[in-house]
């Protein structure tokens, strides 16, 4: 029995339903002791009745295997210990189990998974990490319970600013057809064309022509629309396979792909009778919404010109994900900025009967990267950092911060392990932030080798890895079996038992510091116990194979956790 919450809630059941049938033991991990029973206070609640006898009522017909003790505690609480020779044999089994005691879920959703979605035409830079790598660690946790992933980049690839790119293309000269064709730096090119479109008048009427044509489908417009979305790609794939990332190419659903929804999606709210004219534009004024004048608020779905924007296609591809892809669960992993839209645009979807009850569309909103002076973070000339060169700096970094540290590798070896560690410093300090929060981008703290970071977790790793090496073997004896006499040893029994629930808590709340805190929680109760308990002079060979058994799991735990964090955990540092 791998997770002992769930063994727990199995073995009290009988006594919570001789009071009342069915009611939640609610097993929770504690302070106090291993774990503890918080279901009695609302079941005495429900039945009147004092909640510590109802308490002792229960620990006295509960059954005790597995237990060293139940008690009652507190207003009501039952305190669970787990008997020694019960977590040891739980441990064996988390060592010998390919997913680490983790079970698969029993129901399978399929998951349309909305994240980093940029812009086309300009480079990826730091507002784009954390969406990016929030939303591929859920892909991960996700695959790994046997959940489909159909990842969605939303690029945004349609709209007016399209035309004085595209007008800017055209006036450089270039061939689109020519093979290898680059806009090179995607962000100068950007800001080129912005600067025509606002210095000279012919160029920005062009530019709206080109809007015009590029809405009609003009085939040369298309043409050039069509070189810059394959290069911003090409640009995006690049610092994606930088970072880790799993999005393909073949995961892009910009906002072009719904052109030819738009027109049903109004007929469809037409008919739920949703939409409203104002001021010449259709809208839809979702229940709850009100701007600061408190009138009610409009999802503008078709502007007064004719256009579409960025609502239509989020109701368009919200109803294609679950009418065509068949999704279940739709999630946006999206900046906390962009909420209300989403709100309004969630509300919509279900008044017009497009969200059946058995799916689940959550918007997973994250916080943003602040500099020191505790603004967005900026370069020195005052814009946003691009990412790939924030990506560089970073290996570079972890370079030095490795060399410091007094050790000599190979050139191969070094520069693996700079990339590694400097791309898992960055990603590791953005995951382990509680989503919602804005953090302060930190080189020092991220790249030190104390410290809830990267590089302490991947150093955690390699050191275990280190022990087997010295053995020359590559894990511990399967058949070993544990035993738990010393306190550290129980400790990281326990914590290693956690893993499931860290995992649990990651997807029911959309977050990977969840797993990422409880990482480094293992880690450091790992430390402790190696300082307390040697394991290659363990005082004799059965508690030296049982602390390999310990050291084994843990160093597992650790690279499968950081694997769901995109993070690698390099054999040695
Ligand atoms: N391209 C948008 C932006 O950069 C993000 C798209 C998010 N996804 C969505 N379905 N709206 O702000």
């Amino acid at each position: 029995m791998p997770e002992p919450a769930r063994a727990l809630r199995e073995r009290l059941q009988p006594a919570f339903d001789a009071v009342a049938a069915g009611s939640d033991p609610v097993v929770r991990p504690s302070d106090r002791a291993d774990y503890q029973a918080n279901g009695v206070m609302a079941l005495a609640k429900a039945l009147g009745r004092p909640p510590r006898e109802l308490a002792q009522q229960i620990a006295d017909a509960a059954d005790l295997e597995g237990l060293a003790s139940i008690e009652v505690a507190g207003p009501g609480f039952l305190n669970l210990t787990l008997d020694a020779a019960f977590l040891a044999s739980a441990v064996e089994a988390v060592d010998r189990d390919g997913r680490l005691g983790v079970p698969e879920a029993t129901e399978r959703h399929r998951v349309a998974l909305d994240y980093s979605s940029p812009g086309v035409g300009k480079e990826l830079h730091v507002g784009h990490l954390r969406g990016t790598v929030i939303g591929d660690s859920l892909g991960r946790v996700l695959r790994f319970y046997g959940h489909e992933v159909i990842p969605r980049n939303h690029l945004g690839d349609w709209g007016t600013p399209f035309g004085m790119l595209i007008e800017h293309l055209g006036d450089l000269g270039v061939d689109a057809s020519a093979d290898g064709f680059s806009v090179g730096d995607l962000d100068a090119f950007y800001k080129s064309a912005r600067e025509r479109f606002d210095a000279d008048a012919s160029f920005a009427e062009r530019s709206r022509q080109r809007v015009v044509a590029l809405q009609h489908g003009d085939e040369a417009t298309l043409e050039l629309w069509r070189v810059l979305v394959n290069e911003s790609v090409r640009h995006f794939d690049a610092v994606y396979r930088l970072l880790d990332i799993r999005l393909q190419p073949a995961d892009v659903a910009g906002e072009s792909s719904y052109n030819d929804q738009l027109d049903s999606v109004i007929e469809d709210l037409e008919r739920a009778g949703l939409l409203v004219e104002s001021d010449g534009a259709l809208c839809v004024f979702p229940d709850g919404f009100l701007n600061r004048e408190g009138e009610p608020l409009p999802l503008i779905v078709r502007k007064r010109d004719g256009g579409y924007g960025y609502a239509a296609t989020d109701l368009a591809a919200l109803r294609d994900r679950i009418d065509r892809l068949s999704c279940d669960r739709l999630y946006y992993v999206v900046g906390a900025p962009q909420s209300q839209h989403f709100e309004m645009v969630f509300r919509v979807a279900h008044a017009a009967g497009w969200v059946p009850d058995n799916v689940v569309v959550a918007h997973v909103a994250f916080g943003s990267i602040l500099g020191d002076d505790h603004k967005m973070l900026k370069t020195r000339t005052g814009e946003s950092p691009r990412l790939v060169d924030l990506l560089h700096e970073a290996i570079e970094r972890a370079g030095t911060a490795l060399d410091e540290r007094g050790a000599t590798y190979e050139e191969g070896e070094r520069a693996y392990l700079a990339e590694t560690i400097g791309i898992g410093a960055v990603k590791y300090a953005d995951l382990s932030t509680e989503r919602l929060r804005d953090y302060v981008f930190d080189w020092d703290r991220m790249l030190s080798f104390e410290g809830d970071t990267g590089p302490y977790l991947a150093y955690a790793h390699a050191r275990i890895r280190s022990i087997f090496r010295r053995l020359g073997t590559d894990g511990a004896d399967p058949t070993s079996q544990v035993v738990l006499a010393e306190p550290q040893e129980r400790a990281l029994a326990l914590e290693l038992l956690r893993f499931p629930e860290a995992l649990d808590a990651t997807l029911e709340w959309y977050a990977p510091h969840r797993l990422a805190g409880y990482l480094f929680g293992l880690a450091q109760t790992f430390t402790s116990f190696y300082e307390a308990c040697p394991v290659l002079r363990a005082p004799d060979d059965t508690v030296r194979q049982s602390r390999l058994v310990l050291c084994d799991a843990t160093a597992r735990t650790l690279a499968l956790g950081l694997s769901f964090l995109g993070i690698a955990a390099p054999e040695r540092m």
